[in-house]
Formats: structure tokens, sequence, C-alpha cells
């Protein structure tokens, strides 16, 4: 069976993705230089599965490191996920994004065209929309200029995806995110998220494990439902499982173009609001909670128009945001 690198392996996204890929009958390389997460999400990679990964503790920034990761395996594609995520801090610290997220997609690239690996799928993200003009988001919606950092090195990364497909044998499928959020069933992976969480989901179950005093809500004066924005949480395991249809799409060659986007969400909306509410009775406790000023860069609403996903690559969301949220909870009562 085919040989897939995962960079960022060892991540949230990148965990569950090696174990569905994994599960699928794949062997799996991991790079990751644990610099947002820890060496025992490898042991509960193998707890699920059974299966070790083979793992090299690697910065793709150092291109020369990279090569014998080629050299000592037949890779069949890469799934690309290690690069820096947070929004608030991509403001803060701009060339440290563009550093890390730019020169080790480029230096990624280099040695798999130098090593005849030509399959990439690239994590990308909705936050190229912007606030999109219409919703849901289809693929076609125009590239917003991005409101962070953070949001141009996803922006960047597809153009150089793109720009190198034309003239070389790369075939390229950037995969559009939109809220990942929850953990495996097994709650032996799950998000780690170092530090104040930046993202709410695991803001939520830290408030609800007493760990943060309560809870903000940033603005209750958007134009939705209930004043609060709107945004498409997908279960991480439903995520991961888009990497693995992509990956075949790539391998069994049914790309219709050497660079294709999908958006990956469940294609329904929630409001902050309706999360609380939705937690609250998945986990059966109170969230402590408080309405603030809006956080800077927020947009009102985003969801996915999944058809593409659908039809194309063969891929549906099936969980629920109460399965979602359920394990998101689970997951946080595991951690001491
Ligand atoms: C969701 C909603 C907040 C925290 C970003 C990136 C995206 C992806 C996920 C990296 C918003 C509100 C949040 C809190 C709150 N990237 N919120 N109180 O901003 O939609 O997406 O993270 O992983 O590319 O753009 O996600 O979870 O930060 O916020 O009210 O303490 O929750 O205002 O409406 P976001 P988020």
């Amino acid at each position: 069976m085919h040989t897939i690198l995962v960079t960022g392996g060892l991540g949230f996204i990148g965990s569950h993705t090696v174990v569905a890929l994994q599960e699928q009958g794949y062997e799996v390389v991991i790079i990751d230089n644990l610099s947002n997460t820890r060496l025992s999400v490898l042991d509960g990679i193998t707890a699920i599965t059974g299966k070790k990964p083979i793992y090299y503790n690697i910065d793709l920034k150092e291109k020369v490191a990279i090569t014998p990761v080629f050299k000592n395996h037949q890779i069949a594609g890469v799934i690309h996920f290690a690069a820096s995520k947070a929004v608030g801090e991509s403001v803060e610290k701009p060339l440290l994004y563009y550093q890390n997220n730019l020169t080790s997609l480029v230096n990624l690239l280099q040695v798999m065209l130098e090593n005849n690996c030509s399959n990439i799928i690239f994590s990308s993200s909705c936050t190229v929309y912007g606030q999109a003009d219409a919703l849901p988001i289809t693929e076609t919606a125009p590239i917003k200029p991005a409101e962070s950092p953070y949001g141009n090195t996803k922006q960047i990364g597809e153009e150089i995806l793109f720009d190198t497909t034309k003239v070389t044998a790369l075939k390229a499928i950037a995969l559009r995110y939109f809220n990942p959020i929850g953990a495996h069933k097994s709650v032996l992976i799950g998000e780690l998220p170092l530090g104040v969480p930046q993202n709410l989901i695991p803001f939520v179950t830290q408030t609800a494990a007493g760990i943060r005093a309560e809870l903000s809500v940033f603005g209750d004066d958007y134009p939705t439902i209930d004043g609060t924005a709107v945004r498409d949480y997908i279960h991480v395991v439903d995520l991961a499982k888009a990497h693995v249809k992509a990956v075949e799409r790539l391998i069994t060659k049914k790309q219709n173009d050497a660079f294709e986007v999908f958006n990956v969400g469940t294609g329904k909306g929630s409001s902050v609001l309706e999360v609380i509410k939705a937690f609250e009775k998945a986990s059966n406790t109170k969230l402590n909670y408080k309405i603030v000023g809006r956080r800077a860069g927020d947009i009102t609403s985003a969801y996915a128009d999944t058809t593409k996903a659908n039809k194309v690559l063969g891929w549906k969301a099936h969980l629920s945001l109460e399965e979602a949220l359920a394990s998101a909870w689970e997951w946080q009562l595991k951690q001491e």
C-alpha cells in the first residue's frame, strides 16, 4: 500500500488524519518539529490504530533535513499541515509567520520535485474568503485581502502551489477548512492548545472545566440570528476523512486540473450562542460567559457550500455539532 508523508502529523488535524490514513491501509511517515504539540500524540495514534507511524523530528525550514526522508521512503503523496496557525500571534509576529509557513512550503516542494514526488494536499482555510459576499460560500467566491499574516500565508501558499503546478509535474489539492473542532471518539487524541486558547471551543471546554473563569463572547451586535458571529464547525474526524479522499484522488490521477480547491465544512452555520447552548446540553453543564466587544478582524458569518466536495471528492461530513462538542468535552475531562 502507498506511503503518505504527513507534515505536522502530530498536530490537531494532522494526528486525526494520520489515524484516518492508517485505517484506510496507508503507510504513514510523520514529520513534526513539536513546536505546537507533544510527542505523546504519537502514542495516542498508535494506541488507536495499533500501528506506530514512522516519525522524524524535523523542522521544514531546514531543507537539507528533509531529503533523507524521501531517500528512505517511497512517498506517494504528501499532506502538508506543518505551519503556525494562531491568527492573533501572526499579527504580532508577521515575519515569524512568513518565514515559517512559506519557507517550509517552498523547501518541501523543492525536495518533493527533486525526488519525483508530485502529489500534495495543502492545509488551507476559509479565511481566504474574508467576509464572503454570498453565503453559503462556494470555491468560486472571490479571495479577499487577508485580515492577518496567518491568512495571507494560506493565500500565498495556494498561489505558490498554483504557479508551480503550471511548470512542473506537481499536482495539488488545497482543502479550505472551516472551523475544525472535537476529538477522536477514543479520547486518545484531540486539540492541545498551548497557553490561553485563541479558538472558541477549547476556551469553552476549559471554562467548563474551571481552568478559565468565564468565556468572553466577542460581540452580540452582528447582523445574525442572535447577534453573535456564525461559523461552520466541522468535526475533526470528518475533516480528516476529507484528506483521505483527496489523497486517493491524486494517487489515482482523477484530477481534472493540476491545482484544485475544495471547501471542507458541514454546510451549516452556528452562532456563538447556539454553540454555547449546544455545549451546555452535550456536557450537561452551565457555561459561565459574558458578552464583550467584537474581536478585531472577525467576520460576521461563514459557512460552506459543500457541493463540490460532496460531488467531486465523494466526501460529506456526517458528525453533528453536538457530537463534536461532546467529544471535545470528553477530551477536556481527560486532560490533567
Ligand atoms: C470562532 C467564533 C469568535 C473565542 C480562526 C481562523 C481559521 C482557523 C480557525 C486556525 C468567532 C468567537 C472565539 C472566544 C468568542 N484557523 N470567539 N470568544 O476566528 O472563526 O477562525 O480559527 O486554526 O482559519 O481564522 O475561529 O474559534 O477563533 O472563533 O466569542 O474566546 O467564536 O469571535 O466568532 P475563527 P475562532
